[in-house]
């Protein structure tokens, strides 16, 4: 069993390199620990993600602004929350090799795992990455990359009450980049050092925190199966005592079943009024909210839904990878929902080197682009070599131009085409002019 898990890892690993979506960061010099960079079909992923995301907890509510605040903040921000004192991971060196380890993540503190030489003290360590800003270094010009994206939310709680000047309950939503001196970065793109999140802020009334805890658990979960994560591979913990982050007096983690264990996918958390109140001490702002209606003054309180774009990314390829096996070979393929697959529908002329084919074919080509945009073009090798390729990939359908939709073979058959699924491998012809609505209805 933990062979066939490490198996699935390596089969995603290298199916993530082999088909574009996944590299290793600055991989021609050797890589760089903790990043990855995203190829054409990773991208697209992302940004599908991303896109289903922003239009559920944005674009189709009434409560909900979008902000995009800059990665680099002034450095009280981050006192304030305390993550220049607090926000570290505990950690050993190895006094031989130099290795660092999180000590919560090894299980004797007597020996390097790695080469069996003695563990110095435990440290804290902290996770910010520090710069200078300015061309003079001294500790005031120090600022952090942000390890989260959801102070910027909070420190521009006031600018959005002042313009747009919303009604409790509402909410500040980011999509952005978090960085983390990951310790032991590990586990693919589950733990970087550089990855995204998608955060959301949910100001409210204090007494109606417990009803809106519970209305944005079941939004996560809805999310989480409209994007096609297996469900049953997702798991709710209560987070209680000492692992409770100090600002949060409820915290539910959602975690998946990885190939290498179960793990954090997502939290939600109750933050009080923790953050809006050490801001307005901090920078001596007023941060209250007025009630026209009952005319009550106060600090709002906060319910945070927080998701990683990158864990997404991994928990969907996971969920989505199958084989069916046909005699001695497997077909790989990503079972993605269309609505999320990098590529709709992928279109080829039957023969590469036959204008006529390869004319209509560009035709029916431009029309789905048109239509779908993530739309592929795909002539290279035999046909069944590219349904293999498309399959790997997670591509629902793959659409032939062949001599019937000329009408050459069969008159009957002019102007169809044939249309392939994924999953089950069998093949339809239907009308040139009817493939837009096929693939629309079975998108709904
Ligand atoms: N604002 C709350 C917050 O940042 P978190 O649990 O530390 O909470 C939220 O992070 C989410 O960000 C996680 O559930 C995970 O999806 C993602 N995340 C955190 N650290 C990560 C890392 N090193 N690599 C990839 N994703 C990470």
């Amino acid at each position: 069993m933990e062979n066939e898990k490490d198996n699935l890892m390596e089969k995603i690993t290298s199916l993530a390199k082999r088909r574009g979506f996944i590299f290793q960061g600055s991989e021609i010099y050797g890589g760089l620990a903790g990043t990855y960079d995203y190829g054409p079909l990773g991208v697209a992923l992302r940004n599908n993600i991303k896109n289903s995301w922003w239009k559920k907890f944005v674009d189709n509510r009434e409560d909900m602004y979008g902000v995009d605040a800059s990665i680099l903040m002034n450095s009280n921000v981050w006192k304030a929350t305390g993550h220049i004192d607090n926000f570290s991971d505990p950690m050993v060196e190895c006094k031989k090799c130099k290795k660092r380890f999180r000590t919560d993540q090894i299980e004797s503190l007597s020996e390097c795992v790695e080469c069996k030489g003695e563990l110095g003290e435990e440290k804290k360590f902290n996770m910010m990455f520090a710069t200078q800003i300015g061309a003079v270094e001294d500790s005031s010009s120090t600022v952090y990359l942000r390890p989260e994206t959801a102070q910027g939310m909070f420190v521009n709680f006031k600018n959005v009450m002042d313009s747009i000047h919303p009604k409790l309950p509402f909410g500040l939503a980011q999509i952005g980049k978090a960085f983390r001196n990951e310790i032991t970065p590990r586990d693919f793109i589950f733990r970087q050092r550089e990855f995204e999140q998608m955060e959301i802020e949910f100001f409210l009334h204090p007494n109606d925190w417990e009803k809106y805890f519970t209305y944005w658990r079941a939004e996560m979960l809805e999310w989480m199966e409209s994007i096609g994560l297996d469900m049953n591979s997702v798991y709710e913990l209560e987070v209680e005592g000492a692992d409770l982050a100090h600002y949060s007096s409820r915290t539910i983690d959602f975690e998946f079943e990885f190939p290498f264990g179960r793990k954090e996918l997502y939290g939600l958390a109750y933050r009080t009024d923790f953050d809006l109140q050490t801001h307005a001490k901090n920078s001596t702002v007023d941060l209250s909210y007025f009630d026209d209606d009952t005319k009550e003054r106060l600090i709002p309180h906060v319910i945070e839904p927080s998701f990683g774009v990158d864990r997404t990314v991994l928990a969907l390829l996971v969920s989505a990878y199958k084989e069916e096996i046909k005699g001695e070979e497997a077909r790989p393929y990503l079972a993605f929902s269309p609505s999320i697959a990098p590529v709709v529908c992928a279109v080829s002329p039957l023969l590469k080197n036959k204008p006529e084919l390869r004319d209509y074919a560009h035709k029916v080509y431009r029309m789905l682009k048109d239509e779908f945009g993530r739309v592929m073009w795909d002539d290279n090798g035999n046909i069944g070599k590219r349904y293999r390729r498309q399959d790997e990939i997670g591509t629902p359908w793959c659409i032939v131009i062949d001599f019937d939709t000329l009408g050459e073979e069969n008159p009957e058959h002019k102007d169809t085409v044939t249309i392939r699924d994924r999953d089950t491998g069998t093949q339809e012809r239907i009308k040139k002019d009817d493939i837009i609505d096929y693939i629309k209805e079975k998108m709904n």
